[in-house]
């Protein structure tokens, strides 16, 4: 039966169905205490000077988008008291537990679960996500896609930076330099499960649905789909433009496409969408 839209689906209702297990990334040594305190610098709520810097350099931004901004202030209130409580070093949650760590983890175990030979993940960034998907599935090839200059992408990064973690972690993936809507996907070998966490504008997520889902045998995964700001998001920080333009895009992608897929889910407490075959 053809798909043609996304269903909410409890974490254990999905895991039961899936035969999904969690892989305890910590206990095989991936991520430590160090790592967390280097996510909470990335991606974490950001204190003292930084903050002050962070707010001075937002100026600007505010002014030129005020009416916009205050139209969503109780959003942004909401994401920056999220932002204080989330980045919890609170040593009595087990490090597995501590979001983002945790959020890795669920990731990295369901795409393991469906036994892929390849994996495709568009979008490297620092590498937390390839190297968790590799540790998750160490039999697996790993193709991780980003291009060298993206100043224009909502996470631009250093090349040097690009991919770095799961360098230094020893962890191997094929690294493929190529901006996700222009790489001709015939270069890759048949995809058992393809992540999608790029460029998160509209038109980008929906070329690359439309390009993975021809190469890709059993399941595309994507990031930060959150159907509204009131849907329960777990220890996810933020909600934004971003997370509505993923879910348009999906949404509109499998209106079209839905006949591809037997099942599409939005898994309730994270921001993680499956599409499978
Ligand atoms: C949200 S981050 C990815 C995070 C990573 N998947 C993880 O789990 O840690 C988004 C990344 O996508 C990259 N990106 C932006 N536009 C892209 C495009 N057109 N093709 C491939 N990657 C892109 C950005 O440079 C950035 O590194």
């Amino acid at each position: 039966m053809p798909v043609s839209k996304v269903t909410n689906i409890s974490k254990k209702e999905f895991c039961k169905n899936f035969g999904i297990e969690e892989i305890d990334l910590v206990d095989l040594g991936i991520f430590n205490e160090n790592d967390f305190k280097e996510l909470e610098e990335v991606f974490g709520y950001l204190k003292g000077s930084k903050r002050l810097s962070h707010l001075v350099n937002g100026i600007p931004y505010l002014i030129s988008h005020f009416f916009e901004l205050l139209a969503i202030a109780d959003q942004i209130i909401s994401n920056q008291l999220k932002d204080i409580k989330k980045y919890s070093t609170d040593q009595k949650i087990k490090l597995k537990d501590r979001y983002p760590i945790s959020d890795y983890i669920i990731k990295a175990s369901i795409i393991s679960g469906f036994k892929p030979k390849n994996i495709l993940e568009i979008g490297t960034y620092y590498g937390w996500g390839t190297a968790s998907i590799k540790a998750a599935s160490p039999k697996s090839t790993v193709y991780t896609m980003n291009p060298k200059e993206n100043e224009n992408a909502n996470n631009p990064i250093n090349e040097n930076d690009i991919g770095k973690i799961y360098r230094k972690k020893n962890l191997d993936a094929k690294q493929i330099w190529a901006d996700s809507t222009k790489y001709d996907y015939k270069k890759l070998p048949e995809i058992d499960v393809t992540y999608i966490d790029g460029n998160h504008e509209h038109d980008f997520v929906y070329s690359d649905l439309v390009n993975t889902s021809k190469i890709t045998k059993k399941a595309i995964v994507l990031d930060d789909y959150i159907p509204s700001k009131d849907s329960p998001r777990g220890d996810v920080r933020a909600y934004g433009e971003w997370n509505k333009s993923v879910v348009s895009a999906v949404d509109s992608f499998l209106n079209k496409n839905g006949k591809l897929f037997k099942y599409a889910y939005w898994i309730e407490e994270t921001p993680i969408c499956v599409l499978i075959k």
